[in-house]
């Protein structure tokens, strides 16, 4: 409206022009969400995903998707292995599904290995015209997760009947600037949990 009072014609009210903008430009609480884990085998990455999964289905407010490496490698990535090609286009395949999320305002939860820089930045630059994007590099250095060894891998990698592991004759490129890096090695699963949930809760994710 000018001053007057009188609308111009074919312009927007204010109040109208607002409620587009918020629209358009929701708070973060309102829009969609990718937490995307990254780290070495064993440094628990899906650990804390399953956990942080747990917290969001409570919450209750947004749908929460979890694609985690393990379940992602059984079902959309059966045919690939783990060449830089085919882990990269593992992980494309992750960030688009979770743009997807992400662009209709659910919360994606990945826990891949990821462990080259460009990738995770071509994912981070594709969801962040979404919504959120909130990269969590699990910092558990390689001596803790050998320690764990979980599914006896890196005693396979060691013992040179896997080749190519990562850590050990395959390379993890560090995240340069992650928003929130855990080394679970000295917290419980919960307490890691909760430093990303009050991340997301100064941040006005939740
Ligand atoms: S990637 O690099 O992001 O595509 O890897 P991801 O899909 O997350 O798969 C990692 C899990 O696959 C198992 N595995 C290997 N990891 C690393 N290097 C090699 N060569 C390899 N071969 C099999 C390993 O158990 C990883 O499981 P997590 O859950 O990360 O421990």
């Amino acid at each position: 409206r000018i001053r007057s009072g009188r609308r111009v014609p074919g312009w927007a009210s204010f109040p109208e022009v607002i409620k587009e903008l918020k629209r358009a430009c929701p708070p973060p609480k309102k829009q969609g969400l990718t937490v995307f884990f990254t780290g070495l085998s064993g440094a628990g990455k899906s650990t804390l995903a399953k956990i942080l999964y747990s917290r969001f289905l409570e919450l209750g407010d947004r749908p929460v998707t979890l694609l985690d490496g393990d379940i992602v490698r059984q079902n959309l990535s059966r045919e690939l292995n783990f060449s830089k090609e085919h882990r990269d286009i593992n992980v494309r395949r992750i960030g688009f599904v979770a743009s997807e999320i992400t662009k209709n305002r659910g919360i994606a939860i990945c826990a891949p290995i990821a462990p080259y820089e460009n990738t995770r930045s071509e994912i981070r630059s594709l969801i962040e015209t979404y919504g959120g994007f909130v990269e969590v590099h699990v910092s558990t250095p390689i001596e803790e997760c050998e320690k764990r060894d979980r599914k006896g891998m890196y005693a396979k990698a060691r013992a040179g009947l896997i080749k190519g592991f990562t850590g050990i004759d395959d390379p993890y490129e560090i995240p340069g600037s992650p928003e929130i890096r855990i080394d679970t090695s000295a917290l419980t699963p919960n307490e890691a949990v909760k430093e990303v949930m009050l991340f997301l809760g100064e941040k006005g994710y939740i």
